[in-house]
């Protein structure tokens, strides 16, 4: 391997400090600390998972966590009641509903339901409306996560080529956008993509959220290139990324690993978007 592993447990112990510190001066500005609801809807094992991670971490830092576990056979209007009384909950600035919801829930609903202001995952139209015209917003977060190991390594974007393999509404688009905001030439591709390595062989970074075990092959990567993969992927039990990582680490500069990589950044984000919404709320800049 030659490329250098861009380790997500550290680029996000190393936000997780700067927000204890921050936390510090908002307790003794405000005396309250920020609030972050979590609501888990259902026993996916997954999504169990991280939301305990979620709670875990919250609690270390040392914020107001409150996460209510709902049955799977909890109503769209229950869990609407729910989100509205969090709305409307001064002790609340975050407000995060886990997904994917049971198949009698609309997400959408679920989504458009969520205060703006408390919208900590960036998901509601008008905060992605907001990062789409680059006004404040809350940048959903994992593509923030992304951005902030690439600001890590000290990679400047300007003028480079970045491709972005995936086009969820979650990861694909905002992270398109974030790269476009730091004036990289932004590709948006994805699985129907016709000669996806062509395209991606292009790219200074390569950023790779298609939902695809190991699809990102060393042959479709620029020697040097930095490659971000956002991809979780369980395969005979083991996790693996969307990128190959043995035959990508021969080809990158750089390069996240699976575990270890992006994961761990999302929560951090999350955490640093409840901050931010504290903040909002107590005009604190
Ligand atoms: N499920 C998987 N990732 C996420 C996320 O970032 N936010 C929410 N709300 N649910 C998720």
């Amino acid at each position: 391997m030659s490329a250098k592993l861009i380790k997500g447990p550290e680029v996000a112990a190393a936000i997780r400090e700067q927000i204890a510190e921050e936390l510090v001066t908002l307790k003794e500005k405000t005396g309250k600390v920020p609030g972050l609801a979590v609501i888990l809807v259902g026993e996916d094992p997954a999504s169990k998972a991280y939301v305990g991670n979620k709670e875990k971490t919250s609690k270390a830092l040392g914020f107001n966590s409150v996460v209510q576990r709902v049955p799977v056979e909890t109503t769209q209007e229950e869990l609407l009641k729910m989100i509205d009384a969090y709305n409307n909950d001064d002790d609340i600035q975050g407000i995060l509903v886990q997904l994917p919801l049971p198949d009698h829930i609309e997400e959408k609903a679920v989504i458009d339901a969520i205060s703006v202001e408390k919208d900590v995952d960036g998901f509601h139209p008008i905060n992605v409306g907001n990062l789409m015209i680059g006004d404040d917003c809350y940048i959903p977060c994992t593509p923030h996560g992304c951005m902030k190991m690439l600001e890590y390594i000290g990679f400047d974007l300007k003028g480079k080529n970045a491709v972005v393999v995936g086009r969820s509404n979650i990861v694909g688009k905002p992270v398109a956008l974030l790269l476009l905001q730091q004036h990289a030439s932004v590709t948006i591709c994805h699985s129907r993509t016709a000669d996806l390595g062509a395209v991606c062989r292009e790219a200074d970074v390569l950023v790779v959220a298609v939902g695809r075990p190991e699809m990102i092959t060393g042959d479709m990567i620029k020697p040097g290139a930095v490659v971000i993969d956002v991809g979780i992927n369980r395969v005979n039990d083991k996790l693996v990324g969307d990128v190959h990582f043995e035959s990508a680490a021969q080809k990158a500069s750089y390069i996240t690993p699976v575990p270890g990589g992006v994961g761990p950044m999302t929560i951090t984000m999350l955490m640093l978007n409840t901050m931010e919404a504290f903040k909002r709320k107590h005009n604190i800049k």
